[in-house]
């Protein structure tokens, strides 16, 4: 099938070359040719294991493109929007600008049968807005919402076997044309949800704020663990057993971050309070609040154990990345941590196997080293932020060698609590005795 993609940020260009790979000819679309460039010499604008190599055996193969003029999108027969949809400036809702200006400029090159499929995540209501644009253009094509769930990090695997495919779509013709982009995971078994455009929207929304439930919740428990010596890590193995409830996405530590969970929940609190259910999802604000106050929390373990005399004292920060495997800062509660630390006057070090290059942009006056023993080095506090396997695996008698400190903060509940305690260490997790 002839497909392009219109957006190629990170979705968008993951999407391209996970549906070149999947046998399809695409091409990607993006204003900003800087990127465009970078793709089209198979290059990975941004850190994604495996991308680069799908990017460079798509192009080769002569199945994946890339430009800057949509008018190379008169070929294609389905166009997928793969735009951002960040937080807006003024406040927690979406900003879909980026959305409504890629359907504009997708009008003129349409024809009667294409279908224009929505992957970006949009309010509720986003979807039927933009189908009647659509019908009113009078080109006879017509709109699908398909969300896409993919995880940084894992996003290639996750895009050519999804956990599920939805399609909210108006149209059975439409849902027959998914199914043929999608065949390969189809083949496979993947589970397949037909609705309607509101469901199709929400359950990408639903799922991201589920998510980022079990995570504070998870998180509200290690408060409680705090004031009274429990253990959230046990816990979270006791009630992990019960298969109702599951141990994954139970890990309790510095919170969640990341370019989609903190902007999905606050997006989905303005448009409910805008359909005048704002108290059904009221509890998403206090998932919020929980999420940063755990960044506080690090803060206020890293004072204590400075003994209040953080000016001055050299703090190693392990990893800026929300999460590991990944160079994505947005949101990050490991490099808020670090800019906090440094407010208080100490001397802060942040290591990070790649996000160094998008924080140090972010935050320039912060201290960086792609070396974790210099960041280590005389260091007075050691804080781990982000559970790089690197890190995991470093040994706590060695690092007792180099670094001044007596104490690690785990901001991740990862490391061998026990190890590093015999080497001599005090062990702070978050919400562990
Ligand atoms: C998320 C969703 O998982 C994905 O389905 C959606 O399409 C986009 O948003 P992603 O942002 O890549 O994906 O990261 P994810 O792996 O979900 O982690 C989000 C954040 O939660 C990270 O900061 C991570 O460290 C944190 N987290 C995750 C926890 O703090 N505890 C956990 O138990 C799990």
């Amino acid at each position: 099938m002839k497909l392009s993609v219109i957006g190629c940020g990170y979705l968008g260009a993951v999407h391209a070359a996970a549906m070149a790979e999947l046998g399809h000819d695409v091409i990607g679309i993006d204003v900003d040719p800087g990127k465009i460039e970078q793709l089209r010499a198979g290059r990975a604008p941004f850190f994604e294991p495996g991308l680069p190599e799908v990017l460079v055996s798509a192009i080769a193969s002569g199945r994946l493109r890339f430009s800057t003029d949509i008018a190379h999108a008169d070929d294609a027969t389905v166009h997928f929007v793969a735009v951002g949809t960040p937080q807006s400036r003024d406040g927690n809702a979406a900003d879909l600008r980026y959305v409504d200006a890629a359907i504009d400029a997708l009008l003129p090159h349409l024809k009667a049968g294409d279908l224009i499929v929505g992957k970006s995540t949009v309010p509720v209501g986003t979807a039927r807005r933009l189908a009647d644009r659509v019908a009113d253009a009078g080109s006879g094509a017509r709109l699908a919402w398909n969300p896409e769930f993919l995880r940084e990090g894992y996003a290639v695997k996750d895009t050519i076997e999804p956990d599920r495919l939805v399609y909210g779509v108006e149209d059975d013709r439409d849902a027959a044309v998914l199914d043929e982009v999608y065949a390969s995971a189809i083949g496979s078994g993947t589970p397949r949800i037909v609705t309607n455009f509101p469901t199709a929207e929400l359950v990408k929304v639903a799922a991201n704020a589920y998510l980022a439930t079990k995570i504070s919740f998870i998180n509200a428990m290690a408060e409680i663990a705090e004031v009274t010596g429990a253990d959230v890590t046990r816990l979270a193995d006791a009630i992990g057993h019960d298969a109702r409830i599951g141990r994954r996405f139970l890990n309790a530590g510095v919170g969640f971050g990341g370019g989609c969970l903190p902007k999905d929940i606050r997006a989905f609190v303005a448009r409910a309070e805008e359909l005048g259910r704002g108290e059904s999802i009221a509890f998403l604000k206090e998932v919020d609040a929980i999420n940063l106050r755990r960044r506080q929390r690090v803060v206020e373990l890293a004072q204590e154990a400075l003994e209040g005399a953080v000016y001055g004292k050299k703090v190693a920060v392990l990893g800026v990345t929300f999460k590991p495997h990944s160079d994505d800062v947005r949101d990050s509660p490991a490099l808020d941590v670090a800019v906090q630390l440094k407010g208080l006057g100490a001397d802060v070090v942040v290591t990070d196997p790649e996000g160094i290059d998008n924080a140090r942009l972010r935050h320039p006056q912060l201290l960086y080293s792609n070396v974790t023993e210099e960041a280590l080095r005389h260091a007075d506090l050691v804080v781990l932020v982000t559970e790089w396997p690197e890190y995991l695996g470093l040994d706590p008698a060695h690092v007792k060698e180099i670094a001044r400190a007596s104490t690690i903060i785990d901001g991740r509940n990862t490391l061998d609590a026990a190890a590093w305690k015999a080497a001599g260490w005090r062990y702070v997790g978050m919400g562990r005795s």
